[in-house]
């Protein structure tokens, strides 16, 4: 295939128009339906999975939607509907071979010497390509900004005439802080420089959050994560609304022209994931909430952090924040009573995604003790998938940025955080409850000895 063709083909929208898909039923009948209809030669339920890299031509240009595999294949177009549906006001997908390759090709469309104004607390991969790469390769700037606490000057100051991007991420990681998309939307447009809002919605997945319909331009997501679900596929994915054909055109033009494309096997697995969104972001949450519960309570314990305790500080934004169909799940958790006549809510919170952080009592080696100690949750980067996960930011995920940075973003060395799985609550209740009495009450050592 020449470029002139790869060019001609993303001009002409041929895979953009099949992002088109319908968003009358509810999350959980479309994460498993579209994308996934039955094959019409074979009758099979489940999609082949199609590793042909080309696609025969009946004339020159006549074929029947696919020419090379890197442009489209059916796997990905498969996945990349499902994804246009399951992101609430989305209408195109681009599916890509990581989130990191998502982010670098939506940064590249921004163009040459642009500005980007991005939340402090971002994600340390994006930091990197915003400062080691796009600042060398395109010439462009980037201004870090406090988006959870500043006031509007504040941000309005920080917009250049020559200022492309918002960059938000919410809840931030690791230390969950969330951010008011609707309001910083609304400082975006009232900005002549009309810079577009993209919000990496990885942390709380199309369930719990539905960024387009608060205004954004573009979501991205790291499928690695909850969409997946299964720590077996790296891949990520730009979605964007019916409005924006022109910057999906130019994202899919990227898109083929770099070629970081995910394989029709991780499509396949990724749509597989997919299905259970809704059913494993349910568990996530619940689970997180009985977790973040026990740490609340725990005398080993400083500060939880998990936006939807009631006592989060941003506790009523994260409920603002929810899509319809993760409020309307919410609501009737918040509703239902169980056979002692508690309340959800009397609990103190309610469901919001999988991730929880905390600060325990002592500092590294109570940290590290603590981590090794856990039976079920495994001491591993990452997070997301269906099994339970606890880390060090310090030292891992966050160990690249310079402690002094860490202090100011509240990165200690007794911070933990945990991707809650769906395994038994109760189970990984206990897993917490031991593996803190092992890590800080344990040894006959008293808890007010740390402090
Ligand atoms: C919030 C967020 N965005 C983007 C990425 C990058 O995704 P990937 O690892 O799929 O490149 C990550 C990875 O951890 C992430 O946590």
């Amino acid at each position: 295939m020449t470029i002139a063709n790869d060019t001609v083909n993303a001009a002409n929208g041929v895979h953009l128009l099949k992002r088109r898909s319908s968003h009358v039923d509810g999350f959980g009948t479309r994460a498993i339906h579209v994308g996934s209809e039955a094959n019409p030669e074979t009758g099979a339920v489940i999609p082949p999975i199609s590793l042909s890299t080309t696609y025969r031509q009946d004339g020159v240009g006549n074929h029947k939607g696919f020419e090379y595999s890197r442009s489209g294949n059916p796997n990905r177009d498969a996945l990349e509907a499902t994804l246009a549906s399951l992101e609430s006001g989305g209408t195109y997908a681009l599916a890509f071979s990581s989130g990191s390759a998502t982010t670098a090709t939506i940064l590249q469309s921004a163009g040459p010497n642009a500005h980007v104004v991005s939340v402090n607390d971002v994600y340390g991969g994006t930091f990197r390509y915003l400062r080691r790469v796009a600042s060398e390769t395109q010439g462009l700037e980037s201004t870090f900004v406090d988006l959870e606490n500043a006031d509007d000057e504040a941000i309005l100051s920080s917009f250049r005439d020559n200022t492309k991007l918002i960059w938000i991420e919410s809840p931030t990681n690791p230390t969950l802080r969330l951010i008011d998309i609707p309001r910083i939307v609304s400082l975006a447009r009232s900005h002549a420089s009309r810079p577009l809002v993209v919000v990496d919605n990885t942390f709380l997945s199309p369930f719990y959050q539905s960024p387009l319909l608060l205004g954004a331009d573009i979501v991205v997501h790291s499928l690695t994560k909850y969409i997946n679900g299964h720590s077996d596929v790296v891949m990520g994915a730009a979605i964007l609304p019916s409005h924006h054909a022109q910057l999906a055109e130019k994202l899919r033009f990227l898109q083929n022209a770099h070629g970081a494309v995910p394989s029709p096997y991780d499509s396949w697995l990724a749509q597989r994931g997919a299905k259970t969104l809704h059913l494993r972001m349910k568990a996530h949450g619940i689970n997180a909430l009985k977790v973040a519960q026990l740490l609340q309570s725990s005398p080993y314990v400083e500060d939880v952090i998990y936006p939807g305790l009631s006592t989060h500080p941003r506790n009523e934004i994260a409920y603002r924040s929810l899509s319809p169909h993760a409020k309307k799940f919410v609501d009737k958790l918040r509703s239902a009573v169980d056979a002692d006549g508690n309340s959800l809510e009397s609990e103190g919170g309610f469901p919001y995604g999988g991730m929880v952080s905390f600060r325990i009592k002592g500092g590294a080696v109570e940290a590290n003790k603590f981590l090794t100690t856990m039976r079920l949750f495994t001491l591993a980067e990452s997070l997301g998938g269906v099994e339970s996960l606890a880390e060090l930011p310090a030292q891992m995920t966050h160990g690249s940025i310079p402690e002094a940075e860490r202090a100011l973003l509240g990165i200690g060395d007794n911070l933990i955080r945990l991707s809650v799985g769906v395994e038994e609550a109760d189970d990984l209740v206990r897993d917490v409850e031991e593996a803190l009495e092992a890590a800080v009450g344990g040894d006959g050592k008293q808890v007010n000895e740390l402090h």
